[in-house]
């Protein structure tokens, strides 16, 4: 690095110039002006380029590798002038200091998305000549002090994407240079002010997803003079930078936006003070808990819409008959759970529409002009969830996704959606569709990701040839009529990753060409008429990410498919992060789409529209399997469900089966399974269902304190078991076997205090649950550690006394009643 040797250098600028190395040491104290923006520049900022003696400017932003944080400044020094401070993007850190109120120069701070964390301080009051705040996307918390009064020169504030709660702070209201403010994504709470005076030069507001309740004030529409972007508007359209330039060019220049979407503001939308924005371009209101309209007429002012959306209210949109709409430039048009009954007229005016979003509606019919719009650009179309019984043909060919799911469409599925050829998603489940699938469906599209037809009527075996092209993803066509078996083009799909084809007539015998598919996450066969062993050869890691298999109530014969259950990698370790486990599907910007399929959980058919990606299952039931249930289940630890009930399955419970810790349900009945049940059972700790009826276990039944919430009905029809919680006794030839000392240390086996409470869940007095729990170990600092980890848990005594007392108490204090004993 040359830089310390420009001793006399006042002015450096290399912005975008690829250095890649270190922050140099000892810059010159000559330097005025530092620009290394996106430089690559890495390593720790020295603290003392902030207070060299003649630095004003300093832009170090876009240098993803620099780190640093705040020194402490020294008010009592003469420097510093330094006026513009830019390190955004980059990785600074730590809190901002009280002391930043000594730079009394500085105009322009942007830290946007670094890591700042803490409060903002108070002394932000002294920084009287900043004309740009933009500390936005840190982790900043606490409350936003109320300290601009002074700050009067301030152009732009942006503290959005942040933790910080608390009010709008009032003296925002006074700044009367301000044009932009961006409080959006914080937790910030109560009412907007009523009065805002000061802020007559206000152009950009951004509020939205706080928490913020009351009406809208209307102060907040006042006729711009000019017009500001946000980013926020990027992410709504789609296409390249330039498609996006030209469209910002087009609408937004001269333009004005407001986005107060998710707040819970309510009362009517004050259409009266809306519309003397005669400008305004982006209109959002979405997702808040607004009314109605207070002048609905008064819409047809906005002539300038280029994007509305009202979602998520609870207003009900009616256009007056004698009220001709017209936005010519809209763009975006959001109207979801908006009460609509008929589609909305003044879209006959709108010749550039993109994105239309209809759904949760109650609409009857699509009007015949629709079809004939001539919308270049429309990428978008969801009229799910209203009452359309048919369809007309649609020619977009830029259509990308297209949802008409939930509706009483009728008839046969329409070919002119083999037209667009760049269509990804295309989702007409649960309509009344019927007849056959067109044999087009398999290639109009290589960009199609979701082809869900779930729930309808069709007919058929399944002609439609995939092409080697397809990008298919998720392949819907359970709850119909279809038969035969599965397309022989289906394995040309290579990126599947959710194959259902559950509920239908189908047959032919287990797809072993699945093996190579090696997205495949998601595989339901249930309830059609596969028939043979479930086999498969020679293949590398097949169904690695395997984790809903469901091949139940099928007519397949043969042994449970070792070689399949040994291979689910994705079943066997535990997701760390459960609480941050995702839903399956396909995410952008414009629009996420999330697999739903439906499965038997403890034992009802439940409809998941959503798939935590942590949700794993085998559902092997209703077939003709026999032979052992494999050792080699035990290695699912990550299993939720495992139903192989109604089988012809014979030999003993697999150990190993203890290890499934995270198994909450566990449907082994009506087969053949001999010997007792192991004692190892006992371990499965999150245990909700359990039934092992029907079978021909014997011997006693193992109990832990887990284990005493299953009912007689989960052992029924098992001649040879007793115990609790059967009637039958088992006799003095097996009675409770006398506790081993090491047993009594050891009695919670893998269980920790925690989940031996929390099984029982709620109900009793914890002092009362206390002290039989230190009768039971006798180790009083473990049950200190539990109050104080579980004090808010509460225990249910009862069957704890009840129950599993009588298993685990001390040998000494033991009492049979059986055999007529009595207790002493
Ligand atoms: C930079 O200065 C050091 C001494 O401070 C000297 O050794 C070196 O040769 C100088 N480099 C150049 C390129 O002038
Ligand atoms: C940097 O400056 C410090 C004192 O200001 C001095 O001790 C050190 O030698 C200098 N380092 C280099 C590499 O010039
Ligand atoms: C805003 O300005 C007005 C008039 O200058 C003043 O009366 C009021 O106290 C100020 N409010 C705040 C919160 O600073
Ligand atoms: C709302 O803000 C949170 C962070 O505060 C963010 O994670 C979330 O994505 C935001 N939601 C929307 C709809 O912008
Ligand atoms: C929405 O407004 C209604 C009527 O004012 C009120 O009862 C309800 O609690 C509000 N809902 C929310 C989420 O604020
Ligand atoms: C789709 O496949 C059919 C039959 O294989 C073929 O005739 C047709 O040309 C294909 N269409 C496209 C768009 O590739
Ligand atoms: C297991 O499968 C059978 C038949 O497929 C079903 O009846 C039962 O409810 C399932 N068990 C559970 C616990 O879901
Ligand atoms: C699985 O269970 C078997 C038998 O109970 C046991 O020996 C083995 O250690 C367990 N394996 C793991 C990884 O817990
Ligand atoms: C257990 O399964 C049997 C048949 O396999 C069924 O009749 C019974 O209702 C089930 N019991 C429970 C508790 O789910
Ligand atoms: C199951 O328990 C009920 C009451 O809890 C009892 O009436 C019934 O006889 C028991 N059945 C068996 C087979 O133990």
């Amino acid at each position: 690095m040359l830089l310390k040797n420009l001793t006399q250098i006042s002015v450096l600028c290399l912005r975008a110039v690829n250095i890649s190395s270190n922050f140099p040491k000892n810059l010159s104290s000559s330097l005025t002006y530092l620009n290394l923006q996106g430089t690559h520049i890495r390593g720790r900022l020295p603290n003392d380029v902030f207070q060299l003696p003649k630095m004003q400017v300093l832009a170090l932003g876009g240098n993803n590798y620099l780190t640093g944080s705040f020194p402490k400044f020294n008010c009592s020094s003469k420097f510093p002038l330094l006026q513009q401070l830019e390190l955004s993007f980059t990785n600074f850190t730590g809190e901002i200091p009280e002391s930043i109120g000594c730079l009394k120069s500085i105009n322009f701070l942007n830290f946007q998305s670094c890591q700042l964390s803490g409060h903002l301080p108070s002394n932000l009051s002294k920084l009287v000549q900043l004309k740009t705040l933009d500390l936005s996307s840190n982790k900043l918390e606490g409350k936003i002090p109320d300290v601009f009064t002074n700050l009067q020169h301030l152009i732009y504030l942006s503290l959005s994407d942040n933790n910080l709660d608390g009010f709008f702070p009032p003296s925002i209201a006074n700044l009367t240079e301000l044009k932009g403010l961006d409080l959006g994504s914080n937790s910030m709470t109560g009412h907007l002010p009523s009065n805002a005076t000061g802020l007559q030069k206000l152009i950009f507001l951004l509020l939205s997803n706080n928490s913020f309740s009351g009406t809208i004030p209307s102060w907040l529409f006042r006729d711009p003079k000019l017009g500001l972007l946000s980013n926020n508007l990027w992410n709504r359209f789609t296409g390249g930078l330039m498609d996006a330039l030209q469209l910002m060019i087009k609408y937004f220049i001269k333009g004005q936006m407001i986005d107060l979407s998710f707040n819970k503001l309510d009362g009517p939308i004050p259409m009266s003070s809306i519309s003397t924005l005669q400008n305004l371009v982006f209109l959002d209101l979405s997702s808040n808990n607004l009314s109605g309209i207070d002048e609905p007429n008064m819409f047809s002012n906005l002539k300038k819409l280029a994007s509305l959306s009202l979602s998520n209210n609870r207003l009900t949109w009616r256009t007056d008959n004698n009220v001709s709409l017209s936005f010519p430039d809209l763009w975006d048009l959001r109207l979801s759970s908006c009460g609509i009954s008929e589609f909305p007229d003044f879209l006959k005016n709108s010749k550039d529409l993109g994105f239309l979003e209809l759904s949760n509606n109650n609409i009857h019919q699509i009007p015949s002009w629709f079809t004939s719009m001539p919308w270049y650009s429309l990428f978008y179309l969801n009229l799910s969830y209203n009452s359309l019984s048919s369809l007309v043909p649609l020619r977009w060919k830029s259509l990308n996704i297209l949802d008409f799911r939930f509706n009483q469409l009728q008839g046969s599925l329409p070919l002119s959606i083999c037209n667009l050829e760049e269509l990804g998603i295309l989702d007409l489940s649960n309509n009344k569709f019927t007849g056959a699938i067109p044999k087009c469906f398999g290639n109009f599209s290589s960009e199609l990701e979701v082809l869900d037809l779930t729930n309808n009527g069709l007919q058929g075996s399944i002609e439609v040839s995939f092409s080697r092209q397809s990008s298919l993803k998720h392949l819907g066509l359970s709850g119909n009529f279809l038969e035969g078996s599965l397309p022989e083009s289906l394995p040309n799909c290579e990126q599947l990753e959710v194959l259902d084809v559950g509920n239908n007539n189908m047959n032919g015998t287990f797809p072993t060409w699945l093996k190579n598919l090696k997205e495949i996450k998601v595989l339901i066969l249930k309830s059609n008429q596969f028939f043979g062993p479930v086999g498969i050869f020679k293949a590398k890691n097949p169904f690695m990410n395997l984790r809903i298999f469901d091949l139940s109530n099928n007519k397949f014969t043969g042994v449970l498919p070792t070689r399949i259950l040994e291979n689910l990698r994705s079943m066997m370790s535990r997701n760390k992060n459960e609480t941050e486990a995702l839903y399956m599907g396909l995410y952008s910007d414009n629009a996420d789409y999330q697999d739903s399929i439906s499965i038997t959980m403890k034992g009802l058919e439940i409809e998941f529209t959503r798939i935590l990606t942590t949700l794993n299952t085998i559902d092997l039931s209703s077939n003709n399997f026999s032979g052992k249930i494999p050792e080699v289940i035990g290695n699912l630890t990550a299993l939720k469900l495992l139903n192989v009930s109604h089988n012809r399955l014979s030999g003993h419970i697999p150990s190993t089966i203890g290890n499934l810790s995270s198994l909450e349900t566990l449907d082994l009945s009506s087969n053949q399974i001999e010997g007792e049940i192991p004692r190892q059972v006992t371990s499965l700790t999150s245990l909700e269902v359990l039934n092992q009826s029907q079978n021909r276990l014997v011997g006693r039944i193992p109990l832990s304190p887990q284990f005493t919430t299953f009912s007689n009905y989960s052992y029924q029809g098992n001649l040879g078991l007793c115990g609790f919680p059967l009637t039958k006794n088992c006799g003095e030839t097996d009675q409770v076997p006398p506790l081993q000392e090491e047993d009594s240390d050891n009695f919670l086996g893998g269980f920790t205090w925690k989940s031996v409470i929390v099984g029982y869940g709620c109900g009793i007095v914890l002092g009362v649950a206390v002290g039989t729990l230190m009768f039971l170990t006798g180790k009083p600092e473990q049950l200190v550690r539990f109050i104080e980890e579980e004090i808010y848990h509460c225990v249910r005594f009862l069957c704890w006394k009840n129950q599993v007392y009588r298993r685990f108490r001390k040998p000494k204090r033991r009492c049979h009643k059986n055999k007529g004993t009595t207790c002493n």
